[in-house]
């Protein structure tokens, strides 16, 4: 099953169950957010899930962009990205979540094709705050599937203070499909997991108490990536349909050992979703976050051939990635984007070279020095490292 296929099987489903389609989907949050991108599939969704009615009702489902940045020393391995998008669905003080986790399982067993005896789920067992999660339990056991039970595994929140509430996860055996799986969640990493679903239903306030929202919802998520790779029987994210533009076109343009094709892969197409959002390369904020990505492909790339140049990135990869996420942009105005960034870095490492050139630096460099050059002459730490390598 293909990703576009994936992901009108999961909204259509859901529809089909009286949810509403929640379009948009950008990166950018509301100018009152103060977080610099869309990090989850209910981050829009707070203030609704806080109480307040939301114009298309209270059954909804969305497939949201998101970006994080926390992981970005991961990219590179198999499953790391800094772009990627959820599917999510939501009771709005709606139906319970006995009700999301039957959606749950027949979607994935019907829907998706993955038989019951290759998951598995995991449910709070409860703390010396909150009770176990019975009614979880119940339905789960009802159904026929393996349960785990857990504490702090199976508490979501979002930070010390907010909504927060018990959740089950859903996981899918990855292991050789011809062995009966083995273990448990929390005992083998071949179980991975692919949907959360929370039922949201306390707020944790600053004085660290927990209050019932006025409103019991349900809150659930599941990685795109993450399921279209299960589904597809792959180890890694790169492998899957998403990335078959990708993969085929830049390794014959740029000839970069497995972890740095993927970074650049990654960063590049991360890099033409923020362009696709509207967001210019600048010194702060969610500019800088787009600098830094960009710049961090290019150190990438120059380390070997500083010849290399994103004019040539095939023009098939920006349409693709912009399609991807229903950008209606144009590929000439981001790559244009994209080779501006490319020049202005190229000055700044022409001023490097001379920088570095001067005594000061012939010796070995403190720490003292990298910030130096770093806050000063905005040169990364490993591009002063590429720059002083003979
Ligand atoms: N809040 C849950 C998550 O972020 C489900 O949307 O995973």
């Amino acid at each position: 099953m293909n990703t576009d296929r994936i992901v009108s099987t999961f909204t259509d489903y859901f529809r089909e169950h009286g949810h509403e389609l929640v379009t948009g989907g950008t990166l950018l949050p509301p100018p009152s957010d103060p977080v610099l991108f869309t990090t989850s599939g209910m981050h829009p969704l707070t203030p609704h899930l806080e109480g307040r009615p939301h114009p298309q009702g209270r059954r909804l489902t969305s497939v949201q962009r998101c970006l994080r940045t926390t992981d970005l020393d991961e990219v590179g391995d198999r499953t790391h990205l800094t772009v990627f998008e959820m599917l999510g669905s939501w009771s709005l003080g709606d139906y319970g979540h006995s009700q999301s986790l039957r959606w749950g399982h027949e979607l994935l067993r019907d829907g998706f094709g993955i038989p019951p005896e290759r998951m598995h789920v995991t449910v709070f067992g409860g703390d010396d705050e909150v009770g176990p999660d019975d009614e979880s339990l119940g339905t789960w056991r009802e159904l026929g599937l393996p349960v785990e039970l857990t504490s702090d595994e199976n508490w979501w929140s979002h930070g010390p203070v907010g909504l927060c509430g018990p959740d089950s996860e859903i996981f899918v055996w990855t292991g050789d499909p011809g062995t009966p799986p083995q273990g448990s969640p929390t005992t083998d990493p071949r179980w991975v997991e692919v949907w959360n679903h929370v039922s949201m239903r306390y707020r944790r306030l600053e004085d660290g108490g927990l209050q019932l929202l006025q409103q019991p919802n349900v809150d659930t998520g599941m990685g795109l990536e993450r399921l279209a790779t299960v589904l597809q029987g792959h180890d890694s994210v790169y492998d899957s349909d998403l990335f078959e533009p990708w993969t085929r076109l830049l390794p014959p343009l740029w000839d970069l050992d497995e972890p740095s094709t993927r970074l650049v892969c990654d960063h590049l197409r991360s890099g033409i979703a923020v362009i696709g959002d509207g967001v210019r390369p600048s010194n702060t904020g969610r500019g800088y976050v787009l600098r830094r990505l960009t710049r961090r492909v290019l150190t990438t790339l120059w380390r070997d051939d500083p010849s290399r140049t994103l004019s040539d990135l095939p023009t098939e990869l920006l349409g693709h990635t912009l399609d991807h996420f229903r950008q209606p942009g144009d590929t000439g105005r981001v790559r244009g984007v994209l080779v501006d960034e490319e020049r202005r870095f190229g000055r700044l490492l022409e001023r490097g070279r001379r920088v570095l050139g001067r005594p000061r630096f012939e010796g070995p460099l403190s720490d003292e020095d990298y910030r130096y050059l770093h806050d000063t002459h905005g040169l990364p730490r490993d591009l002063v490292t590429t720059l002083r390598t003979p």
